[in-house]
């Protein structure tokens, strides 16, 4: 008899995106004329900048001819993408990373949701709350959780993230063995200092912990204060894995282009207490399950390194961005108070009431969707988060819409 992985048992029913996605096209066909404006899931809206396209074309050509074809890639990612990445987003920032310990990917969900398979489903998970919802549902499918009960998994730690504290959790007052971390940080949009990394980066050392540092969003980040790698700070080489995407810097969603950074130095241990290359773990593991992102797209991506590129894609975020500052003020003129859409794309709004009612009724009285903050985690109750990911135009439809329907005061 098949069996299945009774852990998938423990799962709330669907992934918060997709449930949020079945509200809004019920919605949608019971209102069929209304026009929805999506500031929902962070999906971008722009064009792949002109370097891209141009390098994606001429990889494209060359597929086309027999001299210049190619089959397989390494499994890792091209040497002259990861020579890029290396200089331009390490080097360059002091952090001591080399090519070969960049593990090119299509995704960072995919990549934060795979890299646990490599550690002891007995170990002690940190999350935070609220978070992605991805690096908690792949933990429960591997059975390092008890059942959800009251909003929570038992067996996790989770990192409170309030109002009170900027959304930067406390440390965990138990030893744990791996952290979840993401700055500039989805859902809530808040950034860390050097120095608060620092002490996340000491815990690890101190307890023998292993970091999982999402960075997805740090091509937001202006503040020239703020760390973008956690290997900006020091000591991390030994105890963090780096996780970075080309979806929000180079509007790459639809295209498929990532990287994870695991630097030779990282540790793990046996059950005997022998200490063991992550790198190498992962290094099999990657090779094993996976063929490598498809050539045109490595080349694209390798397109954003260019001068032309840098420029290119600076004026992608940017234009977010100002998307970010227009909701952010807005609401903030609605009297709510805001966090996040500086430095990130996200602006986490407190609505003063239950999240999934104030999602409600933004997409039934303004038709806009956008995430309920109790989607992300028991924390995230009473707030919503809203994406600066789309056009101009349609945030600021948005945001008109927005303030006639708390006017209105219904
Ligand atoms: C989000 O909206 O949180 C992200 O777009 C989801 C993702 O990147 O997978």
């Amino acid at each position: 008899m098949i069996k299945i992985n009774e852990h998938y048992l423990k799962l709330r029913a669907s992934y918060l995106f997709s449930d949020i996605g079945k509200r809004v096209a019920a919605f949608q066909s019971a209102n069929p004329k209304m026009e929805i404006i999506k500031l929902g899931i962070g999906d971008v809206t722009r064009a792949l900048p002109k370097v891209c396209i141009e390098a994606f074309h001429k990889a494209v050509n060359e597929m086309a001819r027999d001299a210049s074809f190619r089959g397989y890639g390494p499994e890792q990612g091209y040497g002259f993408l990861r020579r890029k990445i290396a200089d331009n987003d390490f080097r360059s920032r002091d952090a001591d990373i080399a090519p070969d310990e960049i593990f090119v990917s299509d995704g960072a969900k995919c990549d934060t949701g795979n890299i646990q398979e490599i550690f002891a489903t007995d170990i002690t998970i940190a999350i935070p709350d609220p978070v992605y919802p991805v690096y908690v549902d792949t933990n429960v499918m591997a059975g390092r959780t008890g059942s959800f009960k009251n909003g929570r998994y038992d067996r996790i730690v989770y990192l409170e993230g309030t109002w009170e504290n900027g959304f930067i959790p406390r440390l965990p007052e138990q030893p744990v063995d791996l952290i979840y971390l993401c700055f500039p940080n989805n859902p809530t949009g808040a950034t860390i200092s050097k120095a608060q990394l620092q002490e996340w980066v000491n815990y690890a050392r101190a307890h023998k912990a292993l970091i999982l540092y999402d960075a997805a969003y740090e091509a937001f980040v202006r503040d020239d204060k703020l760390p973008k790698s956690i290997f900006e700070v020091e000591g991390a080489r030994e105890v963090a894995i780096e996780f970075r995407s080309f979806s929000k810097t180079a509007g790459f969603t639809g295209t498929r282009c990532a990287y994870t950074v695991v630097p030779k130095s990282c540790k793990a241990y046996a059950a005997d207490g022998t200490a063991l290359s992550v790198y190498d773990l992962w290094l099999r593991r990657h090779t094993t399950k996976f063929n490598g992102v498809s050539y045109p797209v490595q080349r694209a991506a390798e397109a954003v390194y260019s001068e032309k590129g840098k420029r290119q894609i600076r004026v992608l975020s940017n234009y977010y961005l100002k998307n970010a500052e227009m909701i952010r003020n807005q609401m903030g003129a609605l009297g709510y108070d805001c966090i996040g859409g500086e430095n990130s794309p996200y602006i986490w709004v407190n609505g003063k009431t239950d999240a999934w009612a104030f999602f409600d009724m933004l997409l039934t009285r303004a038709g806009v969707v956008c995430t309920p903050g109790a989607g992300f985690g028991r924390c995230g109750e009473g707030y919503i988060r809203i994406s600066a990911f789309n056009s101009y135009k349609n945030v600021q439809k948005a945001m008109e819409r927005i303030t006639e329907a708390l006017n209105s005061g219904e």
